[in-house]
This record gives structure tokens, C-alpha cells and sequence, in this order.
């Protein structure tokens, strides 16, 4: 695996590899790596071409009193970690080379609307700071195609858009979330809980599970199905953020016949901002 920390050096060696006619995967992340990220470029892998794995925490997306600072960084076993998966190249810009002229008057990429639901309304310009990461990577990197994790279902219909309202020629591939026996999601910021909220963390997804039978035996209250599981999860010691029934193309309100929606939500444990998700087609 070839390990690169400029532009210059990455898009030499991008150039050597589209000159050979292979194609360009990119899995984007901000490291400390789990299954969730190996399954990301398993996936890329076996629809074939050069796998790229970029890893940068982004200040851009991280709120004040958020947890920038304290974020896992856990670079060498990360790379040892992509050397089996079978990545091609790890990219690893620093915080200088991707925002030179610093983040203060940088060039912003925001999507409209979507960016201001949900974990955008508790986490105000956290959706700027990812389309905008995610648009220069897009440039820097030029994949035909790139993965991204559907445990982050809004962050992909934001990318989605991005790309989309940019005319940047990306595939974006979106890959099931990858859970520990017990349910819960696999995240990066699942090692800020403690063991024991850790066996209680899985009562999200028992939660969503819950809220999705519902759905598809017909039931169309969406408030109060919402409501509901907020107090379950208020009863399981979790300070909910919101439990929201949507439409799954946009995040929209959705009608009572909706038939493609998608059950989100977003809850505190301890010192950890869980998110989870769960699509209902009925
Ligand atoms: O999902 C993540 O790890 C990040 O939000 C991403 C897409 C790498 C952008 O920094």
C-alpha cells in the first residue's frame, strides 16, 4: 500500500494508474477504523479498480464543545488495518494541505434543506463542514466511484446532493451499516462508552426495530410512533435527540401511504452521541 500525505504525490501516482485504465475507488473517512470502514473497501474492492482510503479529521465538521480534539487518532493501526483490506494507497493530508489559506473565509459547500434536519438542527454547519471536505476530496482524488456508510444516512443523501447539484462525475455507493452481535452500529465514538453502556447502547436499534414493525403493519401516526420510542429510549437511560419517521429519498415529512421510509435517530449515552437508522419499505 502506497502511503501518500501530499496532493502533488497522490495525483502523480492517480495519473499512473488511470494511464493503465483502472478505476478509481474512494473510501473517505476520519480513521480509527472499524468493520464498518473494512467493509466499505471490501466492497470497494470486489467491484474492482485502485482503492484510495483518505483519513483526515475535518475540523470543519465538528461544533465548538464538540469532540474534535479528543477524536480517536490511530494511525498505525489503521494502516495495518488497510494493508490487509487490500487498499491501494492511504491518504493522510494534514490539516494545512487541505484548508492552506486556513478554514476562516474558505470557500463553504452547503446543501440546502437537507443540511438542517435532523443532526444538522443539533449540530449547525456540521453538513457544510462534510459536503465541503467531501467536494475537495472529490477533486483532489477524481474517483469514479466512492462508499460511504448508510449508519450515516443523511451525510449520504447530503453527499448524494452535493455531487449531484456539482456535476462531479462520482458514483456514490452507500453500504449497509456493519453491527456488533448485539445491534448496535458500529462507530468510531461507540469507545467513548463505558462497558456497561455499551450492553445498554443496542436498545437504539431494539428501539428503531420496533418502530419499523409498526410502520409496516399499517400504523401511519408518525408523531406519535416518534414519541413513543423517544420514551423508551428516555426509560433506557439515553437523552434522545429526536426519533424521526421519513421518506427515504429526501428526508421529507412523509405522507400516510409513503411506501419507502426511513426510521432515524439520534440519542446521548454517557459521553457518546449515538445515530442509527433503519429503512421500512412497505
Ligand atoms: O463519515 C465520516 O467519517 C466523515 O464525515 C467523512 C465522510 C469522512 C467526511 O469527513
Amino acid at each position: 500500500m502506497i502511503c501518500v500525505d501530499t496532493i502533488e504525490s497522490l495525483r502523480a501516482q492517480l495519473a499512473q494508474w488511470r494511464r493503465a485504465g483502472d478505476r478509481i475507488l474512494l473510501v473517505p473517512t476520519m480513521g480509527n477504523l472499524h468493520q464498518g470502514h473494512l467493509k466499505l473497501a471490501h466492497e470497494a474492492k470486489r467491484r474492482g479498480g485502485r482503492l484510495v482510503v483518505s483519513i483526515f479529521v475535518n475540523p470543519m465538521q465538528f461544533g465548538a464543545g464538540e469532540d474534535f480534539a479528543s477524536y480517536p487518532r490511530t494511525l498505525e493501526r489503521d494502516r495495518a488495518l488497510l494493508e490487509t483490506a487490500g487498499a491501494d494507497l492511504l491518504f493522510t493530508p494534514d490539516e494545512k494541505t487541505v484548508y492552506p489559506r486556513g478554514r476562516a473565509g474558505h470557500v463553504e459547500v452547503s446543501v440546502p434543506g437537507l443540511s438542517g434536519e435532523l443532526c444538522g438542527a443539533s449540530r449547525p454547519g456540521h453538513f457544510t463542514g462534510v459536503a465541503t471536505v467531501v467536494c475537495k476530496l472529490f477533486h483532489m482524488v477524481q474517483p469514479d466511484l466512492a462508499l460511504f456508510g448508510e449508519k450515516d444516512f443523511q451525510q449520504l443523501l447530503v453527499i448524494r446532493r452535493m455531487a449531484a447539484d456539482l456535476d462531479i462525475p462520482v458514483e456514490i455507493i452507500g453500504v449497509a451499516t456493519e453491527r456488533e452481535p448485539s445491534g448496535l452500529a458500529m462507530s468510531s465514538r461507540n469507545q467513548y462508552l463505558s462497558e456497561d453502556e455499551r450492553q445498554r447502547a443496542a436498545l437504539l436499534y431494539r428501539v428503531l426495530q420496533g418502530l419499523a414493525e409498526d410502520l409496516k403493519l399499517g400504523e401511519a401516526d408518525y408523531p406519535a410512533l416518534e414519541r413513543e420510542a423517544a420514551r423508551r429510549l428516555s426509560e433506557g437511560g439515553f437523552a434522545p435527540d429526536y426519533v424521526s419517521v421519513r421518506r427515504a429519498a429526501d428526508l421529507s415529512v412523509p405522507g400516510p401511504e409513503e411506501p419507502d421510509l426511513v426510521v432515524l435517530a439520534a440519542a446521548r449515552l454517557g459521553k457518546a452521541r449515538l445515530i442509527d437508522n433503519l429503512r421500512v419499505e412497505r
